[in-house]
């Protein structure tokens, strides 16, 4: 976990919560630029950004968006606060699960067939959402890492639409400490949402490809 690859040298975080913050400090350790925003005005964040994630630059959304790279780790229900002009064109990471416990029943979602991530593309229009970083801990993101090649390395999936936001996303997985796995499409991301055996467990890259197959697989074979 050294430097980074030339075409992703920032990453910008919208969401200074759990996961926003662990994944900040886990992509600082990996030599990115991070830059980090919540809703509130960045004078209200900067102090928590310097104690929560030092070395992390505080940032209003517009700058946060204008990285390599943006994840979006706010709660889901509040998806729709999210700016899509600002992220028209980025390559975006798609942390959020939908939880009704947690979210409460979220008509967007409880009504609509799709994944929660083909309902964040239509609304992010403009954007390549990737869905990955959902199915790990906050906690454990920090402690799972480990180097290339190292065995039984922790494997994490994603999925997408846009082959070149998958390699992006790929490489700074990598990067974080995790080797990527390539779920497919977004659709492909509900093998690894809330409640299935990937979203509940820690899993390497075969036992990932494993279970992707038997997802594939036709329900009357
Ligand atoms: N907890 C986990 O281990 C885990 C793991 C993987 C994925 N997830 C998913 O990740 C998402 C976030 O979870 P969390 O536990 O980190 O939530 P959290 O601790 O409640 O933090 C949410 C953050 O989002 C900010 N926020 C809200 N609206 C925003 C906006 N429009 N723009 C920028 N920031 C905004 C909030 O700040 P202000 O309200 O002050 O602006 C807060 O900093 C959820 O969907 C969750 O399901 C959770």
């Amino acid at each position: 976990m050294n430097t980074p690859t030339p075409e992703l040298r920032t990453v910008g975080i919208l969401g200074a919560g759990r996961v926003g913050t662990a994944i900040a400090r886990q992509a600082l350790k990996a030599g990115y630029a991070v830059k980090i925003a919540t809703a509130k005005p960045v004078d209200e964040i900067s102090l928590l950004v310097q104690i929560i994630t030092p070395g992390a630059l505080a940032a209003e959304a517009a700058e946060a968006a204008s990285a390599d790279l943006v994840v979006v780790a706010v709660p889901l229900h509040k998806y729709r606060t999210l700016d899509a002009g600002l992220l028209a064109g980025k390559t975006v990471i798609d942390v959020m699960n939908y939880w009704a416990p947690i979210d409460g029943e979220v008509d967007d979602f409880e009504n609509d067939h799709r994944t929660s991530s083909e309902i964040i593309q239509d609304f992010l229009a403009g954007a390549k959402v990737v869905k990955t970083l959902n199915h790990i801990g906050y906690h454990e993101l920090e402690e799972d890492g480990t180097e290339p090649g190292t065995p039984g390395r922790r494997a994490l999936a994603l999925a997408g639409d846009r082959d070149e936001a998958k390699a992006l996303v790929a490489g700074f997985l990598d990067r974080l400490g995790y080797d990527p796995v390539d779920a497919g499409p977004l659709t492909a991301g509900r093998a690894f949402q809330p409640g299935t055996e990937i979203f509940n467990g820690s899993h390497t890259a075969e036992q990932l490809q494993t279970l992707f197959s038997v997802a594939a697989e036709p329900a009357n074979a």
